[in-house]
């Protein structure tokens, strides 16, 4: 099997679908792993890195996906009009297309793919179930936006986060408050709470309360929360008389933060709106909003999509793709997420993939099955 890389093409996308971790343990069970030159570049992984451990370096994206049985992306192919390279157009006839395709909110793209016959697996679709957590790349990203979010917090915020008792006086330790409380939220509690922060955290699902008071935050309350889950474990879209009374509770919660950091996201709609201008506007001057949601419309009414902003005296923060900004831990860990999902399907005698359709977290995460779009969520068949 030949498995290519590319470099990525996507504005602002520094990470690679690979790290010499994956490319060695793949080409020890015989999978003959081709990278395009300069691929991890961007996440300061030379080609010589690649190389070292077993990798063929190609000059350029037609040589890497030329005869390629398998291609590992970060993000979807790039397409006539999107650059120079037609990336698409390259991709041989029935290869399987691994990656963040982002297929709920980009449906479009699935045409071309059928056109080419491609099988395609979505990363964003990989079930949440135990089983598939080292395959869960969502989760693997969403830890390190978290964290990165907290940091960016601090460098906007003009005043010490910890307790500091000094000879000229005693800072108080900084307010934190956390919006939504998944992988992202929950990294973001421990961080701020590293860092010495006073934290609180607010989610729709309660069964998060116990893991939000387990790393020292407490829990914003509001009352009618029971049915916010969905059996996937996401958050449902709520009634209006639960947002109007989840917005008491944040106003009441926000006026009284430092540093608030944002990730509430409802998959396949656009985030909630949680933060209004008015909230903003209650905030003390100096404090800060990272807004993780951005890129599904973001939390906050003010926020700009990867624009940092200054709301009379409260900094907005809105950089989309956080974990881009740590392409070298994102990618190590998203090609340990891509080896782990493919990998029981591997035969190590010959080096071949035969992957299994039955399988949970295949079948889960498949988009398109040899050109034809089979999930649900994409048939509109089901919620999935
Ligand atoms: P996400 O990125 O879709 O959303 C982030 C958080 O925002 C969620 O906790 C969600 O409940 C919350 N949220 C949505 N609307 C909100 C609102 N109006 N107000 C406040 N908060 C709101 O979620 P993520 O981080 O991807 O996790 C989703 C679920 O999957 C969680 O239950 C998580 O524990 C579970 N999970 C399970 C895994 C496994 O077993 N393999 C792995 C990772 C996550």
């Amino acid at each position: 099997m030949k498995l290519a890389i590319l470099k990525e093409r996507h504005p602002g996308e520094t990470r690679v679908a690979a790290s010499p971790d994956m490319v060695k343990k793949l080409a020890a069970m015989g999978v003959d792993v081709v990278i395009e030159t300069g691929a991890g570049q961007a996440a300061r992984t030379p080609d010589t890195a690649f190389a070292d451990v077993g990798a063929t370096i190609a000059a350029d994206p037609v040589e890497t996906l030329a005869s390629a049985d398998v291609l590992f992306k970060v993000r979807r192919p790039v397409v006539e009009g999107e650059g120079a390279t037609d990336e698409l157009a390259l991709i041989p006839e029935g290869a399987l297309l691994v990656g963040f395709i982002n297929p709920l909110a980009d449906p479009g793209q699935f045409s071309a793919y059928a056109a080419r016959k491609l099988t395609v697996l979505a990363m964003e679709l990989v079930p949440r179930i135990s089983r598939a957590q080292s395959m869960d790349a969502l989760s693997s990203q969403a830890n390190l936006a978290g964290y990165k979010s907290v940091l960016d917090a601090c460098i906007y915020y003009q005043r010490a986060v910890p307790l500091m008792m000094t000879a000229a006086g005693t800072l108080a330790p900084a307010k934190v408050l956390i919006l939504g409380a998944g992988v992202a939220g929950l990294q973001a509690i421990a961080t701020a709470r590293r860092l010495g922060a006073v934290v609180s955290a607010f989610d729709v699902r309660p069964a998060v309360k116990e893991q939000v008071e387990s790393l020292g935050a407490s829990f914003v309350e509001v009352e009618g929360a029971e049915d916010a889950e969905t059996s996937g474990g996401y958050a449902k879209e709520m009634s209006d008389d639960y947002k109007r009374r989840q917005a008491q509770a944040i106003h009441g919660a926000i006026a009284k933060s430092d540093i608030c950091i944002a990730t509430a996201q409802i998959p396949g709609r656009p985030s909630p709106k949680l933060i209004t201008a008015e909230m903003v506007a209650a905030m003390k001057p100096g404090s800060v909003i990272v807004d993780l949601a951005v890129e599904g419309g973001g939390n906050c009414e003010l926020s700009q999509y990867d624009q940092v902003v200054d709301a009379d005296g409260v900094t907005i923060v809105g950089f989309a793709n956080m974990a881009a900004r740590m392409a070298t831990d994102a990618s190590s860990l998203y090609a340990r997420n891509l080896l782990n999902l493919i990998q029981p399907f591997i035969d190590k005698e010959t080096g071949t993939l035969n992957l299994d359709f039955e399988d949970e977290v295949i079948a889960g995460a498949c988009a398109m099955k040899q050109g034809e779009l089979v999930h649900p969520m994409l048939t509109n068949k089901g919620e999935g």
